[in-house]
């Protein structure tokens, strides 16, 4: 049993349980503090809240440590694919071989979408950006399937997840394949998930599919890299939309919708431009730095930074490996990828970075291998989402079966006092 922790106000004491987690976490549990003090705690941007406990994702940003169901982040992008590591964040354990064939058969088995969603998707611009896209028509899937599920049914609580774990991959290629004037595929159920998902995005159709590992295996892991990381914007963003018993794909299409901004997995996007950017404008990567550092430029160095993590992400370590790797598989020469390379070398000892200890994160070299393996800029974060799928569903799934209570915050009210009605003609 923990100390309880002791808040003074006005004379008067008030005791809160510490609660501590599996890996001695410490959180005061503040559960009764508005009925018997009368107040609440305010904390923009949540930098100080817990707002669940949860058993899927361990992160420490601290010392650079990512864990799925406690796998190190490492081991998973060097052992697991990406169906194993879906199976293994929503259900909790590594699938074995007979089960990892079930999953994969049950999502082979509804593997197809609504031809009238093609009606939905051609309504589209061309511009239209592929996460507005995405967003859209996950959204649009619950007219074609039970807007609710009963999660105290097992069964359908399995079917909402193989439904969506199916349909995904093919919305996810129908976006790439508008933007790009290509007809719209269904894939090939005999190929492996993440094939079958680039095939789908591929293919053309005067040209036989060519699978290449190189490129399978690369988006295998980025899409392992991405598939969790705990209460993220995003994440948080399904949970509270699901708290309101809304459905799996309402939820993950608000999902979608908050991985969009720049400031989240936007920034794969972002990062490639300003990449692009600083190319054009003849490699002065201390320009961009300068600019990052100047309070009055809102410039930020994209892909720098991050909430949780004040050392390595080690994401972005295996992807910084991944990228030189890919590249020199795919014979490709990309000057971005050098300026990548200058940009962090600099940043690493610029005393500003430092002290604020910002370090490249998960979008900074994502871009440049998403280009090596032919993937349009606009379709990164798109590509994020596709990883992050089995984590948001996974979060979902674990709130709902927990219980919780809807998410509603509270707030420090700081507008006009109660004021008389001025009528229209008095203004
Ligand atoms: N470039 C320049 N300065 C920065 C940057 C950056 N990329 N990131 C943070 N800072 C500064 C910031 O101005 C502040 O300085 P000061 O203390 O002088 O006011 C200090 O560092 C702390 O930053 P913060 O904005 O208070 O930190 P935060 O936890 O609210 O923001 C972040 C985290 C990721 C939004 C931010 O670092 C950022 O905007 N990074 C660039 C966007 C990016 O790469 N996002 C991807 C995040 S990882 C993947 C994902 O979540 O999807």
């Amino acid at each position: 049993m923990k100390d309880k922790a002791i808040l003074e106000y006005e004379g008067k004491k008030y005791e809160f349980p510490v609660v501590e987690g599996t890996e001695q976490e410490l959180a005061i549990d503040i559960k009764t503090l508005r009925s018997s003090t009368g107040m609440i705690t305010l904390d923009p941007g949540y930098k100080n809240t817990g707002s669940c406990e949860s058993a899927i994702t361990y992160l420490d940003g601290e010392k650079g440590i990512l864990r799925y169901r406690g796998y190190r982040i490492e081991e998973l992008a060097e052992k697991a694919d990406f169906l194993e590591v879906a199976y293994l964040l929503i259900f909790g354990e590594l699938p074995n071989k007979e089960e990892l064939n079930q999953f994969h058969e049950d999502i082979r088995q509804e593997s197809h979408v609504d031809e009238e969603m093609k009606k939905i998707l051609d309504a589209f611009p061309k511009s239209a950006h592929p996460m507005g896209v995405l967003s859209s028509l996950t959204s649009a899937l619950i007219a074609f399937n039970p807007s609710s599920v009963n999660i105290s049914s097992e069964k359908e609580m399995y079917h909402a997840i193989i439904r969506i774990m199916a349909k995904f991959p093919v919305l996810v290629a129908w976006t790439m394949r508008k933007q790009k004037g290509l007809p719209l595929d269904y894939g090939d159920d005999s190929l492996g998930y993440v094939e079958n998902l680039h095939k789908m995005m591929f293919k053309r159709p005067n040209k036989d599919y060519v699978k290449n590992k190189i490129v399978i295996d690369a988006l295998d892991q980025l899409l392992i890299l991405h598939a969790d990381h705990e209460q993220n914007c995003s994440t948080s963003t399904v949970r509270i939309t699901g708290s309101s018993h809304a459905g799996l794909f309402v939820s993950l299409s608000a999902g979608i919708s908050a991985l969009w901004g720049p400031l989240h997995g936007g920034a794969n996007q972002a990062v490639l431009e300003m990449l692009e950017a600083i190319e054009a404008d003849g490699g002065d990567t201390q320009k961009y730095m300068n600019k990052a550092k100047d309070k009055e430029d809102p410039f930020r160095l994209m892909g720098f930074g991050h909430r949780v993590y004040k050392n390595f992400d080690p994401r972005a370590k295996i992807i910084k490996k991944a990228a030189d790797e890919v590249l020199g598989d795919l014979g490709i020469d990309d000057p971005i990828l050098s300026i990548a390379k200058g940009l962090e070398k600099v940043a690493l000892e610029d005393p500003y970075f430092v002290e604020r200890k910002l370090y490249p994160n998960v979008d900074f070299y994502s871009g440049i291998i998403y280009r090596a393996l032919g993937i349009p800029t606009e379709m990164f974060t798109v590509m994020f989402a596709m990883g992050r799928l089995p984590g948001w569903i996974a979060q979902w799934r674990e709130m709902r079966l927990r219980g919780e209570p809807i998410g509603r915050p509270r707030q420090v009210y700081i507008g006009e006092n109660e004021r008389p009605f001025v009528p229209l003609k008095k203004r």
